[in-house]
Formats: structure tokens, sequence, C-alpha cells
């Protein structure tokens, strides 16, 4: 598959992220079908977080790639939530996050983290502290954020000496505020609320690799755009550029978010083989603007 470095890294990541939030539908037997599909396409990037499935999708994980050499897999993962509590970046529970992380993916190293969902009680000194242990004892090469904008960014990577790698943001055609406020800058119209700070661009213009996820879905988890009545236009446009390259509207959705110039690493959350075999294929078409802008337009989008 095609690939990107990540961020500033040295790091060589397949365009396409194989996001593992829903592992916990999968029994044995599929789970190892997907991942070993998954390696077979090439797609070897896994986005996992301590939090899903409380742990179970890392596990899930570990077991269906057993025999899997290590340096054959990238592994992702996150931390910094605590369901029913709140956020949480100390050291403490950073570390402890990440032990965590090990013992369920069984491995002695993660190569990307993540900072999960911004913590208001952030405090980027201990952040950065975490960081330097966890690279010191050889327990994480990489990391990153979630959901961050460019000042939360830079409050970090004032004390945080790793260049912050990844950016994972939810981005798709039907969730694409930060694509449509910079076309709509100084506008009086809701469209042009600028709600993230221009991270899109912030992100571009300090190589930070933005990896979309729900990257099939509108709203917060409400539902899949993708043969959805709700979407009429959507879903006919997507389906005659599908029917044009010869691929399913799948295809197109995910090439959709590969043909922006920001060399995005969309993160999918199928479970099926089929399905994630359709993403990958992305990989492989290039929409002309022409095309990108009418499934944008499709979408219920405007121009100004
Ligand atoms: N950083 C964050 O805050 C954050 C938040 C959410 C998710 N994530 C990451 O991003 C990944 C992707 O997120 P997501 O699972 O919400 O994304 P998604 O790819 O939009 O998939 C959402 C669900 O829709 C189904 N689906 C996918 N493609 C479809 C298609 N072409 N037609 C019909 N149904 C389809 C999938 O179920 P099937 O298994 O049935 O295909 C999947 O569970 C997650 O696995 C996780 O790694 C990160």
């Amino acid at each position: 598959m095609k690939t990107i470095q990540l961020g500033k890294t040295n790091l060589t990541v397949p365009v396409v992220a194989v996001g593992c939030m829903g592992f916990t539908r999968l029994d044995k037997t599929d789970a190892e079908r997907f991942v070993k599909t998954a390696l077979d396409f090439g797609a070897n990037f896994f986005d996992h977080a301590d939090i899903y499935g409380g742990g179970r999708s890392e596990e899930i994980f570990a077991a269906a790639a057993a025999g899997v050499p290590r340096e054959k897999l990238i592994l992702q993962t996150k931390c910094g939530i605590r369901p029913g509590v709140a956020f949480d970046f100390s050291k403490r529970h950073i570390l402890a996050s990440v032990d965590g992380s090990l013992k369920r993916l069984k491995t002695g190293y993660i190569d990307v983290l993540l900072l999960h969902r911004p913590d208001a009680l952030v405090e980027p000194e201990e952040v950065a502290e975490a960081f330097d242990a966890l690279q010191k004892a050889g327990k994480v090469r990489h990391f990153g954020v979630s959901n961050q904008n460019p000042f939360q960014i830079q409050l970090l990577q004032r004390f945080v000496k790793q260049p912050i790698a990844a950016n994972q943001l939810q981005l798709s055609i039907a969730h694409a505020q930060m694509i449509t406020a910079g076309m709509r800058v100084n506008m009086a119209d809701g469209a042009a609320i600028d709600r993230d700070g221009s991270v899109l661009d912030f992100c571009r213009l300090h190589d930070i690799t933005v990896q979309p996820w729900s990257p099939f879905q509108y709203g917060f988890f409400e539902g899949v755009f993708l043969d959805n009545p709700k979407f009429p236009a959507l879903n006919a446009k997507l389906n005659e550029i599908a029917a044009a390259y010869k691929v399913t509207a799948t295809t197109v959705v995910m090439a959709w978010l590969l043909r922006h110039p920001a060399k995005m690493q969309p993160v999918t959350g199928t479970t099926k083989t089929e399905r994630l075999k359709d993403c990958v294929r992305a990989a492989d078409i290039v929409l002309s603007r022409e095309e990108w802008y009418e499934i944008y337009l499709a979408a219920g989008n405007t121009l100004p």
C-alpha cells in the first residue's frame, strides 16, 4: 500500500490505518482472519486505545496477531481517557496506562502513543516527564495527540521535546467543518465558524499527520452516511463516481480523504475484511479536483 512518513518521524506508515475500537465484535477466528487480511493488504498500522472494549480490544488483537513478528506491525495506542471519571494526562496515569497496553498487546514497545482527548487539568511539564521516561525505557517510540487544537499542541510542545507526530481528529465528508471553515474565512454565516483554530492548516504547517477518525460517520457516532436515506445526494454522487472507477462507494469515501494534500492517514473502523479491502483500494485512486468538490457539495456543504 502507498505509504507516508508519520509527522516528522522516520516512521513510514501505510496511508490507511486500521482502527481496532470494534474488535470486541470479533471472535477469535474472525479476529485472526481480519488481522491476516489487513497484513496481506499491507495495512499493518493498527490503532488502539487503552479504553477500547475496556482493554479487551487490545487483548483480542494481540491474540489474533500472536504469530506475527513484531517488526511487521506498527502499533499505535492512546491514553488519557478514564471512562466514568474524566480525562487524565498526569504522569502517573500515562505511565500506568502504557504499562497496561504493553501487557494487553503482549509487546515490549508501542510505536506511537497518542493523548486521547484534551485534559482540562493538563500540566505539560508532567506530560513531558512521562514521555521522556517512556522513551528512555524503550516503551514508546513516537508521540502524538488526538482531538487537540493548535494552541493545545503548542502548549504541550513548549515542554515536550519529542515532536508531536500525529493528531487524530474526527473528519469525514459529512463532518468536514475543519475544511469548510478554511474556505469561509471572515464570513458572517454559521459555517464560517472556526471551531478548531484552523487545526488542519496548523498540522500541515508543522508536519503533523492528521488521522481522520470515523471516516464513514456523521455527527458524533450518529451513524454511517453510506446508503443512509438522510444523504441521498451524497450517496448518488459517491455511487456515480464509484461506477466510473469500477470500485465501491466505500473506496471513494476513503479516496476523498486521501485526495486532500495534507497527506492524511484515515483510520477505518470496519471489522469486515471485504470493507477493509475496499478501504485499502482507495490508496490506488486519485480523485480529480472536480470530483473532490462534487462530493463535498453533495454532502450538503456549500461554497462561498
Ligand atoms: N481518537 C478518537 O477520539 C477516536 C474516536 C473514535 C474512533 N477512533 C478510531 O477511529 C477508528 C474508526 O472510527 P469508527 O469506527 O467510528 O469509524 P468508521 O470507519 O466510520 O466506522 C464506523 C462503523 O461503521 C461501519 N462501517 C464502516 N464502513 C462501512 C461501510 N462502508 N458501510 C457500512 N458500514 C460501515 C463499521 O462497522 P463494520 O464492522 O460492520 O464494517 C464501523 O463500526 C476506530 O476504530 C478507532 O480506532 C478514534
